[in-house]
């Protein structure tokens, strides 16, 4: 396979397993690239790149901001907060003004699930999701598959637990999906309250036991609760959480085997993980946002490759 199945990124549920390992091979090449003293290839420089974001972000925003310019596509930065939006205007007129500008490709977070599905149907260019609501965060669940291979050499066969606020979590159900796709046992773990029901549906095993879903995993990945997305209570205390599903060194050190930590960030220290565990050498979380930047290199460059062959 030498090119992508789709012509947008809005969720890896549309990715095929094929076009998930022509991302990884695509990430190998640019993540040899960006350890050049020469971090930067010409590839896009015929491609301008919007990214608009209307959630918080650290991670996601930088990376694909470098991704970009490592490409030599030429970048406009939009934050909603600073914006028209603001004044009203909708994010159709919003997104159609700014590709009045000749923007190719459009990058955007978005706190309502869908949105980028929304805009793929109303706008003519290319869109990658970067997170929208609840629902996906495909580069995400793409950067923590290839840190886990990695690490341990292949993602078929492992055995994966994603553990915390399933509910609210866009993270968890497009890990779901890429895990799967690939050949992973995927476990979640978490208090009854921040599973979705029927959630086994996706192929997926249940266990609230923390302890039990350790022993069982080879790489367990630490989610936060979501707080901006929880409407009501769903567990009695934040000390109890921590109590019940936090994962300390003494837990780690109490397992049968070593096991791959993970978390895709931002980390509420001493809530989900405390920070012996998360600085540890078993956790891969640098690593992460490390390969976060190739990966995006990567769905950035095969993406604009279908734009320049439309
Ligand atoms: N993992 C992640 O999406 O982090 P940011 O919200 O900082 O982008």
């Amino acid at each position: 396979m030498s090119e992508l199945s789709v012509r947008h990124l809005l969720g890896i549920k549309y990715l095929k397993e094929e076009d998930i390992q022509l991302i990884f091979e695509t990430a190998d090449h640019f993540k040899e690239v960006i350890n050049r003293s020469i971090k930067k290839v010409p590839s896009l420089r015929d491609i301008t790149i919007a990214n608009i974001f209307f959630e918080s972000s650290t991670r996601t925003k930088l990376s694909f901001e470098l991704a970009e310019k490592r490409l030599s596509a030429d970048v406009i930065n939009f934050s909603a907060s600073q914006s028209s939006v603001r004044k009203g205007e909708t994010l159709i007129d919003t997104v159609n003004n700014i590709l009045s500008m000749k923007v190719d490709m459009v990058v955007m977070r978005h706190p309502s699930p869908g949105a980028g599905i929304f805009l793929s149907q109303h706008v003519d260019a290319a869109i990658v999701n970067a997170g929208d609501g609840a629902h996906e965060h495909p580069t995400q669940a793409l950067l923590d598959s290839y840190s886990i291979r990695e690490k341990l050499g292949d993602v078929a066969g492992k055995n994966v637990v994603i553990v915390g606020d399933i509910l609210h979590s866009r993270v968890a159900l497009s890990n779901i999906f890429a895990l799967k796709l690939q050949g992973a046992n995927v476990k979640v773990c978490g208090p009854r309250t921040l599973l979705p029901k029927h959630i086994e549906s996706l192929g997926i095993e249940v266990e609230t036991n923390l302890i039990k879903a350790l022993n069982w995993c080879d790489v367990a990945n630490m989610l936060r609760i979501q707080n901006e997305r929880l409407d009501i209570s769903y567990f009695p205390t934040t000390r109890e959480y921590t109590q019940q599903y936090g994962v300390n060194k003494a837990i780690l050190d109490g397992l049968d085997k070593e096991i791959v930590i993970m978390h895709p960030g931002p980390i509420n220290r001493g809530v989900e993980i405390t920070s012996d565990v998360a600085d540890s050498k078993q956790s891969i979380i640098l690593n992460q946002v490390e390969n976060g930047v190739a990966i995006r290199m990567a769905v950035i460059y095969l993406l604009a490759s279908k734009i320049k062959t439309r």
